[in-house]
């Protein structure tokens, strides 16, 4: 019987420096798809997985971020005196229960390793889960989600993985692969971002469900590739020590919100996909590709 997965940490201290100037003054995690801030998809994904308790590694200049969490009694009142009980259930939808989430602070920029190693007093004997805000996956049900049910079977620690261009593998933590069961991957090995002969092309993608003995590992650790704390590094050491690393290949679609590509690509996929935008939407689209052809 493997334990249930309850909390989950959100590494949200990043600069955001891609997206200069936008980041001078907002996180990155407030920038919106659509509507919503990239915060409130991951944190939508994580409810649907059955988290409860939201764990946030921030650092200076987040105090936006923990703002939005807070409870907006003065708008709540206005949309209810005016009967916008659509919008206020929106509103609504983003409030947290008190106590149900923490902040940490990361004192230095030491990677991400680092960061899940801040939120250890936290944690119990327990799973947790990791979700990094920039990879927002577009997935029924959603990516967490299938990785909870996953690691129902699997126990150990679980990663989310796809299959990338294997040029591309030196931008990601790469999966050895010891076992290829499917939609589940059993790892030997895991490399964070092989300058050169990469173990295989899948990816690890910004989800994970971690064995409680990482922290143990992650006390442990020096500084890998980069210089920084790699969580990969402290996986990689559950394999040593004979414990189970799995991947998942999630169903659904990944963007890369930490690009500015990714994170038009991410906008076009999500307006599409909501019903009061995608005709006039998709129409447009289409207009401006068929004018782009016409002038080549
Ligand atoms: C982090 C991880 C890397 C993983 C990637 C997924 O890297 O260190 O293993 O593949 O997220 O997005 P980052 O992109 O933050 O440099």
């Amino acid at each position: 019987m493997t334990r249930k997965v309850t909390k989950a940490i959100f590494p949200v201290a990043g600069l955001g420096t891609r997206f200069l100037p936008a980041t001078k003054s907002i996180p990155k995690e407030i920038m919106t798809l659509v509507d919503r801030p990239l915060i409130q998809y991951a944190i939508d994904e994580a409810r649907e997985a059955g988290i409860t308790e939201f764990i946030f590694v921030t650092s200076r200049g987040k105090g936006a971020l923990e703002d939005y969490f807070d409870h907006a009694h003065e708008l709540e009142s206005s949309l209810k005196k005016s009967g916008k009980t659509e919008l206020l259930d929106i509103l609504r939808g983003t409030n947290m229960d008190s106590g149900a989430i923490a902040y940490v602070r990361q004192h230095k920029a030491l990677g991400l390793g680092h960061a899940v190693w801040c939120a250890r007093r936290l944690l119990g004997d327990e799973p947790v889960a990791v979700i990094l805000t920039d990879d927002v996956i577009m997935g029924e049900p959603p990516c967490l989600q299938q990785m909870v049910e996953a690691y129902k079977e699997t126990g150990g620690t679980m990663v989310a993985t796809m299959e990338v261009p294997i040029e591309k593998t030196k931008a990601y933590g790469v999966l050895d692969i010891a076992e290829d069961m499917g939609a589940i991957v059993r790892a030997k090995g895991m490399v964070e971002k092989p300058k050169e002969n990469p173990p295989s092309n899948l990816a690890v993608i910004g989800r994970y469900i971690l064995a409680p003995t990482v922290m143990d590992n992650l006390n442990k650790l020096k500084q890998g590739a980069g210089g920084e704390i790699q969580l990969t590094d402290a996986i990689a050491d559950e394999i040593d020590e004979g414990r189970g690393v799995y991947g998942l290949r999630f169903r659904g679609q990944r963007f890369d919100c930490g690009s500015k590509a990714g994170f038009l690509q991410a906008t076009v996929a999500f307006g599409l996909a909501r019903d009061e935008l995608k005709d006039e939407f998709a129409e447009y689209l289409h207009d401006i590709m068929s004018m782009r052809k016409a002038a080549e």
